[in-house]
C-alpha cells in the first residue's frame, strides 16, 4: 500500500516508501553536535522538499525505549539539570536559555523562528478543528522562550476552539526550562499582542520537555516550535569520532519527548511540532552560517572555553523523527516546507547589506543565548561574525531544513 502524498498546492497523489540513500556527513558538520551515524540505512518514507504527505501510523519499533526507563519518558541516563549540561567527564556546560540575552531581545530577533513556526499554523488549526470537545480544553505551548512567537499559534487555535465550543473553559500553559525568564511573556500577555480573551486562562510551567509536564491525559492540544533540536545533554565531545553517541542521545531524547507527549495528551488530542531537521543526507541547510559561527568562536574563545561551549543540538532526518511513532501517538501529517528567509528577502528588496548582517548576527546571538559567549567573546564575537557575513552574505543564509509533524493520541 502506498502512502498518500499531498503537495503543498493540495494535489493528492499516490506514493510509495522511498529508500533513503546512506547518509553522508557534510564536511565539518559535527562541530555543533550535528554529527551523524553514517551506518544508518533506509528511510521509511521521504518527502520531496516542499511536499506534504498524509501518513499512517507506524509501528513502534521494539526496543526504542531504554530498558527500565519510566513511562515518564525520562531516559535513565539523561539526568535533567535545567540549563546546565554535563559532559561525560562531568564538566558543566552552559545550555540554552541561561539568561544570556536581555529581556525582549529574542522576541526582536527571532523572525526566522517566527517564519518557521508559521509553516505549522495550518496543521495546528486543523488539529484544533479535529480534537474532541470535552471538559476543560487545555493547550500547551512547549519551549516558549520569551513568548514572542507563541501569541499567533495560540490565537489561531483558541479562535477555532471558541467557535466550536462557545462556553468551554480554555487554558493555555506555556512551558520552558526553569532558567527561562518568563517576564517578557507576561508582558506580552498583558499587552496588545495578547491572545487572551474572556474565558481563556494562561499560565506558565517550568521544566524540561523530556519528561511529562502535565497530568496524564489532560491536554487537548500541544504546540512546539523551534526547540526539539536541543538535546537534554552533551553526550560526548563534539567530534566525528563520537557520532554514534550523538545519534544515540538524539534517539533517546526524541523517544522520551514522544513518550511524555503521549502521557499528557487526552485520547484524540493532537500535537504539532515544527522542528529544525535535516535532509536524508544529514544536511541542515545552515552549514555556511554554522561554520562562520564556529570560525568566529575559534578566534574569540580559548580551546578550553570552546570545549565548554559544545552545544547540545542535533538535527534529525525524517526517518529519525518518525522512528518512535506508533499506534499510541500516530502520524496524521508531515510537511517538509521550504524555510522562509525574512532577512535575505528584505536584503534582496533593499540591497542594505549592513542591515542584513546586523540581523543575522542578532539572530545568532539570540538563538545561541550563551552566557559564556556573551562574557568571553561579547562584542568581539559579534563584530567578527558581522565581518564574515558582510564578506559572504549568501553563505550566511540560514536555510534550515524544516519538518512539521501533526500527531494524534489514540
Ligand atoms: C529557539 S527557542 C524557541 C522559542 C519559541 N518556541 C519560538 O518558536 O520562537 C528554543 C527554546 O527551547 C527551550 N528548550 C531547550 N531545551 C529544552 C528542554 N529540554 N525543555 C524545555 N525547553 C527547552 C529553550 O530554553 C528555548 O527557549
Amino acid at each position: 500500500m502506498g502512502a498518500l502524498f499531498r503537495t503543498v498546492q493540495g494535489r493528492v497523489r499516490n506514493g510509495r516508501p522511498i529508500q533513503d540513500s546512506p547518509r553522508t556527513r557534510p564536511k565539518g558538520a559535527p562541530y555543533s553536535g550535528q554529527s551523524r551515524n553514517t551506518s544508518e540505512r533506509g528511510a521509511l518514507f521521504r518527502t520531496v522538499r516542499g511536499h506534504a504527505r498524509k501518513g499512517r501510523p507506524i509501528q513502534d519499533s521494539p526496543g526504542t525505549r531504554p530498558k527500565g526507563a519510566p513511562y515518564s519518558g525520562q531516559s535513565t541516563d539523561t539526568p535533567e539539570r535545567g540549563a546546565l549540561f554535563k559532559t561525560p567527564e562531568g564538566k558543566s556546560l552552559s545550555g540554552p536559555n541561561a539568561l544570556a540575552v536581555k529581556k525582549g531581545f529574542y522576541n526582536r530577533h527571532s523572525q526566522p523562528q517566527a517564519a518557521a513556526a508559521a509553516q505549522g499554523f495550518a496543521l495546528f488549526e486543523q488539529a484544533a478543528r479535529e480534537v474532541p470537545l470535552e471538559g476543560v480544553m487545555q493547550v500547551a505551548d512547549l519551549a516558549c522562550f520569551h513568548g514572542g512567537n507563541s501569541m499567533e499559534p495560540m490565537r489561531r487555535a483558541l479562535t477555532i476552539l471558541r467557535e466550536r465550543a462557545s462556553n468551554a473553559f480554555l487554558e493555555v500553559t506555556h512551558t520552558d526550562l526553569p532558567t527561562n525568564d518568563f517576564n517578557p511573556l507576561f508582558d506580552l500577555l498583558a499587552g496588545p499582542e495578547s491572545y487572551l480573551q474572556p474565558g481563556v486562562l494562561a499560565s506558565v510551567r517550568a521544566g524540561s520537555f523530556y519528561q511529562p509536564l502535565f497530568r496524564p491525559a489532560s491536554l487537548s492540544l500541544i504546540w512546539c516550535s523551534a526547540a526539539t533540536h536541543w538535546l537534554s545533554r552533551v553526550p560526548a565531545p563534539a567530534n566525528p569520532m563520537y557520532a554514534a553517541q550523538w545519534y544515540e542521545q538524539a534517539r533517546l531524547d526524541w523517544q522520551a519527548w514522544i513518550d511524555s507527549r503521549a502521557y499528557e495528551l487526552k485520547s484524540g488530542g493532537q500535537l504539532v511540532m515544527v522542528g529544525s531537521g535535516a535532509d536524508s543526507f544529514g544536511r541542515t541547510g545552515a552549514e555556511g552560517l554554522v561554520s562562520m559561527v564556529r570560525e568566529t568562536m575559534a578566534e574569540v574563545l580559548g580551546p578550553r572555553q570552546r570545549a565548554r561551549l559544545a552545544l547540545p543540538t542535533y538535527h534529525r532526518t525524517l526517518r529519525e523523527w518518525l522512528a518512535p511513532l506508533g499506534p499510541r501517538l500516530a502520524l496524521k501529517e508531515v510537511l517538509e516546507p521550504p524555510m522562509p528567509e525574512p532577512y535575505w528577502d528584505e536584503y534582496q528588496k533593499t540591497g542594505d547589506l549592513e542591515a542584513y548582517a546586523d540581523r543575522v548576527v542578532s539572530f545568532v546571538v539570540a538563538a545561541l543565548n550563551q552566557p559564556l559567549l556573551k562574557r568571553q567573546g561579547g562584542k568581539d564575537f559579534e563584530q567578527r561574525l558581522r565581518q564574515r557575513v558582510l564578506a559572504h552574505p549568501e553563505l550566511a543564509r540560514p536555510r534550515w531544513w524544516l519538518t512539521v509533524l501533526r500527531l494524534v493520541r489514540a
